[in-house]
């Protein structure tokens, strides 16, 4: 297994740079530890001072095991018949606001993960494509663009075998009001018409495709969310041909000293007081962090990817493990 730590927090704010290969690498600019640490003090009195997060970190190393038929929603402990509709409603909470959301919370750079991922898939015209718990269809539009732009240089070049084959890009999500977020941001793109994209809804552990029928399928930010990851992993295996590819962009864990404690604490008080003054609701950005830490470790995740039957199992970690994206190829 090839892991690829290309990235880490510079002194928490990314320096991000284009490589030759156009990839983006944010460069680790660890250079002082101590200001580091300043800095995670100085955040936590400003943040004292303006009322936002006095709170303790929770401490879910000690949260009680899951017994069989018991599933995490984020620190609690809930039915399994359960967990889906409470998170249909986190999802439906946060709708309206999550464009915004998520610009705040990752400072614009989950714009960048999101390129990142595409790229890494290598879209191809023609291809046909499932972007699972794909809502808000940012990961497809960029399929799409990329393409797009693929077709365009190769029209340049003259070049025009295979370029009229029928792209279908599927957005399949649980959730009907993610869905209209992304239908919605397709009118606006002027891609209200494009018969390229395809807009489903369906839960990513029972898809309705066929075996084998699929050359790729992503699923960004959305596999911590779910019941049962394995399921999920086995309906990615069974939709994709041999020769597919399955990539997943995923908020991960962060084991560097004092990052670890400064993102622990940007994630517990910042983000669900962010949540509130923004989107008046805190709650669901509690479980959102929450959800992040119950969700398997790198390591743990790619043996789970590999246990479905997917071969070549990678993974890479951007800004010091806050993202990783995994990838796996069906033989
Ligand atoms: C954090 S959003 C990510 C949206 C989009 N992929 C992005 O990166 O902007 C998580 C999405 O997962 C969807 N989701 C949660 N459980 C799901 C399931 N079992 N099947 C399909 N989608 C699901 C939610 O409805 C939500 O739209």
């Amino acid at each position: 297994m090839k892991v690829l730590d290309r990235v880490a927090l510079a002194s928490c704010c990314s320096s991000v740079s284009s490589g030759d290969d156009n990839s983006f690498r944010v460069q680790a600019v660890f250079e002082d530890r101590k200001s580091l640490k300043i800095s995670a003090m100085a955040l936590r009195t400003l943040t004292r001072k303006l009322g936002i997060g006095t709170r303790l970190l929770p401490m879910f190393s000690s949260a009680s095991p899951l017994h069989s038929h018991a599933t995490s929603f984020g620190f609690k402990e809930v039915r399994e018949d359960e967990k889906s509709q409470m998170v249909g409603n986190v999802f439906s909470n946060v709708a309206s606001n999550y464009d915004l959301m998520n610009d705040l919370m990752s400072g614009g750079l989950h714009r960048l993960w999101k390129d990142r991922l595409v790229y890494d898939l290598h879209p191809f015209p023609g291809m046909k494509h499932l972007d699972v718990a794909g809502g808000t269809g940012d990961v497809a539009f960029r399929i799409l663009e990329n393409i797009n732009s693929t077709r365009h240089r190769a029209l340049q070049d003259g070049v025009e075998d295979g370029l009229q084959e029928d792209t279908q890009i599927y957005v399949c999500d649980i959730n009907p009001n993610m869905l209209n977020v992304g239908r919605k941001r397709a009118l606006e793109r002027g891609l209200g018409e494009n018969q390229s994209l395809k807009w489903v809804e369906g839960d990513a552990e029972a898809l309705r495709f066929g075996n084998d029928s699929m050359d790729g399928y992503t699923i960004a930010f959305g596999i911590r969310n779910v019941t049962h990851i394995e399921k999920v992993l086995a309906e990615a295996y069974r939709v994709l041909k041999p020769g597919g590819r399955f990539l997943c962009l995923e908020l991960s864990h962060v084991d560097i000293p004092v990052f670890k404690e400064l993102y622990d604490y940007y994630s517990f008080s910042i983000i669900p007081a962010l949540g509130e003054l923004v989107a008046g609701d805190r709650e669901s950005y509690q479980y959102l962090v929450e959800s992040i830490r119950r969700f398997p470790p790198q390591e743990k995740f790619a043996s789970m990817i590999a246990d479905a039957g997917f071969q070549k199992v990678e993974y890479e970690t951007l800004i010091g493990g806050v993202v990783a994206i995994h990838s796996g190829l069906k033989v």
